[in-house]
């Protein structure tokens, strides 16, 4: 029987004062000891998210671009093979590029469900409410939490495809990724399956260019993560007087990015009961955005239980889609 959806429903696992506190223990683990270091899930409040929209957007910031024209290619295919009844999109933002893919799922007849997930609740809901009205048999069904630790809480049952695109698993350093990964996998019941999006390892200027393009709206991104402390935290921090850095890491195979000191600054960080001392020229690490090789991110895949079943480039060889199943 057919039973016309009710809405989109969610489930908070973040509320605003357990973010507060988030926010309140990063500052103080972060800039409480040196090398200083911001997390960067701060950085996407309404300014961030539209300052990372416009990123996306930039000629110099390729990675949207070439994963979306793979989704374009394949989204048809991956919902033949996958059978998905669910899509579970993690940090699904404005759940932009999930167009594509639903699309596909839907034409199939099988899809049933949109799970986005993501830490910011008011984008939730906007994108939710617009979703429900575009699909009205699909059962958005919205999930506000940290994809580092709510993925416990994702539902499983049916057949569902977690999507994991944009290449925000980059933002993980190496063992975060390896728990995330086998929690991910843990959770997952084998039949479920995996869409990952990365960006991939390439010449240096290019990477260069994404991250620190000439208008310098990545600059004032980064920088937007000292505007969070000052109002969240009632933090006073000169923010015009931080450069903004893209360095490559090449051990690391990753670029790094960061704020740089102009001159010596006392900022005082009254919510996070925090007074700090920055020397001319100091740097607090914002961001990394780890870039990949294929057979490297498939081993790592493939140690936290998964099977990759396909694996799909850009016409540039820019960016990779992984796609692989439980078990
Ligand atoms: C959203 C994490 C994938 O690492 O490329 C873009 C964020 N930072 N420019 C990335 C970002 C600066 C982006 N991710």
């Amino acid at each position: 029987m057919h039973v016309s959806q009710p809405g989109p429903t969610f489930d908070v696992h973040l509320d605003p004062e357990w973010a507060r506190g988030a926010l309140i223990d990063d500052v103080r683990r972060g800039l409480g000891r040196r090398p200083l270091r911001l997390p960067p899930r701060w950085l996407y409040d309404e300014r961030g998210s539209a300052l990372f929209d416009r990123i996306t957007r930039l000629d110099e910031y390729y990675p949207t671009e070439a994963e979306r024209s793979i989704l374009e290619r394949e989204a048809d295919r991956i919902a033949a093979i996958t059978g998905a009844d669910t899509i579970i999109e993690l940090g699904s933002g404005t759940s932009d590029k999930t167009h594509t893919l639903l699309g596909a799922f839907d034409a199939t007849g099988r899809l049933q469900r949109f799970v986005p997930f993501d830490v910011s609740e008011p984008f939730l809901r906007d994108a939710a409410d617009a979703l429900n009205e575009r699909y009205p048999n699909l059962h958005v069904h919205g999930v506000v939490g940290d994809f580092t630790l709510h993925v416990p809480h994702l539902p499983t049952d049916g057949t569902p495809m977690v999507a994991f695109l944009g290449s925000t698993i980059g933002n993980l350093y190496v063992e975060e990724r390896r728990a995330f990964l086998a929690m991910l996998g843990d959770h997952l019941p084998s039949g479920a399956w995996l869409l990952l999006g990365v960006d991939l390892v390439k010449p240096v200027d290019r990477l260069v260019a994404a991250y620190d393009d000439p208008h310098g709206v990545t600059a004032e991104f980064t920088r937007n993560a000292l505007v969070v402390l000052n109002r969240e935290l009632g933090a006073d921090f000169d923010v015009e007087a931080f450069d903004h850095i893209a360095l490559w890491d090449p051990l690391h195979e990753r670029m790094d990015l960061r704020l740089r000191a102009n001159g010596e600054h006392h900022v005082r960080v009254p919510g996070a009961e925090l007074d700090l001392e920055l020397a001319d020229g100091e740097e607090i690490r914002i961001e990394i955005s780890t870039k990949f090789r294929i057979p490297s991110i498939t081993a790592e895949v493939e140690a936290a239980g998964f099977r990759t079943r396909q694996v799909w480039t850009d016409d540039r060889g820019d960016v990779a889609l992984l796609l692989s199943s439980v078990g």
